[in-house]
């Protein structure tokens, strides 16, 4: 019998977390304060856990996991299987290229956010906070708080963009059965939300605005806390139990990728799969490439500028020094709205800049993009989320690119979602 799931025993659970920045090949370049207006780092330092922001410039290369969050992580089903393909090397004719999947999508929420996201509650929870606040765009960052909150006992407050709010209301449902208070971002609830409706009552919303709102609700609420999804150093950290997890399920069965491939919006699935690999690389200790698949509405590594720009549309976060198409970009709306984010997290914006990130980008209609998710679907038996589609798309684009040079090759690709509560984008796209 072909074996095509790798699986981890329970207590294989990686024990720390792996924090890149003291193997990165410069420094990276600290968050600054921008010429004008109040201290944004001050700013930062008061909506944000103590926890999350010492890790954000720590130089201890591995962070203990502490032990409730590894049993909230168990709790949500990790450790989470890598797959061979095999289905799918078979209906691509692959002679070459051996083809694997870590399963991001098997999460309780329905992404790899879940990783994150309780972290982040325990740390608040810990140091006496009551209220998670946030952002999101997916929908899938604000179910992942909604139902880390609530696992520790805590309340929950999401803005959302409101081209997304709209069309899911499944995943509004989740996020309500979970306890959150989910308000349609522009909203009524902040200054800079109703500034903007005073402008225009039926702004789709993005997510720089949205994230201005949750940090403007969270500095106005007593005893609440902001979490972000993405982007930031702590949340990459958290994220790479994926690739923690990967190189071990890889050591199993004696293979190695020589690709690893994600999607990438803010960067946190792409990061989380990759950078224990990165850092292998850095090191020396092994050869290995990564692509991050992009949509055409926010090309930030192929398009944008590696300059300093704030996270933010309202300009409540420090400056970063990122890949950005520039904070106030509007972007145009697509299904797989997690990658329509302006710029790239500051640690990969690094990468790239070094020459260690490659990057591809995909037309806005995602034709391509969806044709890429039933393939999977029909070849590997799983629904998955219209960004993961991106990465499905791109791994399969290399491995057609491999085959025609005769090489042998390993392409490693993460499913950062299921798609669920993504069938509306599904009837849309696809004809049936
Ligand atoms: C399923 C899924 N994948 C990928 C992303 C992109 O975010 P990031 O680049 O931080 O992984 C999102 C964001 O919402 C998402 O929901």
């Amino acid at each position: 019998m072909k074996k095509n799931q790798i699986s981890l025993p329970v207590d294989d659970l990686p024990k720390e977390w792996y924090n890149i920045l003291p193997d990165l090949p410069e420094p990276l370049p600290p968050p600054k304060e921008p010429e004008e207006g109040p201290s944004r780092l001050e700013f930062l330092g008061k909506t944000m856990t103590k926890e999350c922001l010492s890790q954000e410039s720590s130089t201890q290369r591995w962070i203990p996991i502490p032990e409730e969050i590894k049993e909230l992580y168990i709790q949500a089903g990790r450790p989470r299987p890598l797959y061979r393909a095999r289905r799918l090397e078979k209906y691509l004719k692959l002679r070459k290229t051996r083809l694997y999947y870590k399963r991001e999508d098997l999460s309780p929420t329905g992404s790899h956010k879940t990783n994150t996201a309780l972290a982040q509650a325990y740390f608040a929870a810990k140091e006496g906070k009551e209220m998670l606040v946030t952002e999101t765009g997916a929908g899938q960052w604000g179910t992942a708080l909604s139902h880390a909150a609530r696992l520790v006992g805590l309340e929950c407050v999401v803005f959302w963009v409101r081209s997304v709010y709209d069309w899911k209301a499944d995943r509004l449902t989740l996020m309500q059965l979970l306890g959150a208070r989910v308000n349609p971002s522009p909203s009524k609830q902040t200054r800079i939300g109703r500034e903007i409706l005073a402008r225009n009552p039926n702004h789709q919303g993005s997510l720089g605005i949205a994230v201005s709102e949750g940090l403007e609700y969270a500095e106005k609420h007593e005893g609440s806390v902001y979490c972000l999804g993405s982007v930031l150093n702590h949340v990459l950290m958290h994220q790479t139990i994926i690739g923690l997890e990967t190189i071990k399920q890889f050591e199993l069965i004696n293979d190695q990728p020589d690709l690893i491939v994600g999607c990438l919006g803010g960067g946190s699935n792409f990061g989380g799969i990759a950078l224990p690999f990165i850092g292998d690389v850095l090191k020396k200790k092994r050869k290995c490439k990564f692509l991050a698949a992009q949509s055409m509405a926010a090309p930030s590594l192929l398009k944008g500028e590696y300059k300093y720009d704030f996270g933010d549309v309202g300009e409540h976060t420090p400056l970063m020094k990122m890949y950005t198409l520039g904070h106030k970009t509007e972007m145009v709306p697509i299904k797989a709205d997690g990658l329509r984010y302006h710029a790239a997290a500051p640690i990969i914006s690094l990468l790239r800049h070094h020459g260690m990130v490659d990057t591809v980008d995909y037309p806005t209609d995602e034709k391509t993009i969806f044709e890429a998710a039933k393939i999977f679907l029909q070849c590997e038996g799983w629904l998955i989320a219209p960004e993961s589609s991106y990465a499905v798309r791109a791994s399969i684009d290399e491995a057609l690119k491999n085959e025609k040079m005769g090489q042998e090759k390993v392409i490693c690709m993460n499913i950062s979602g299921h798609g669920f509560l993504d069938i509306p984008a599904y009837r849309e796209k696809i004809s049936l």
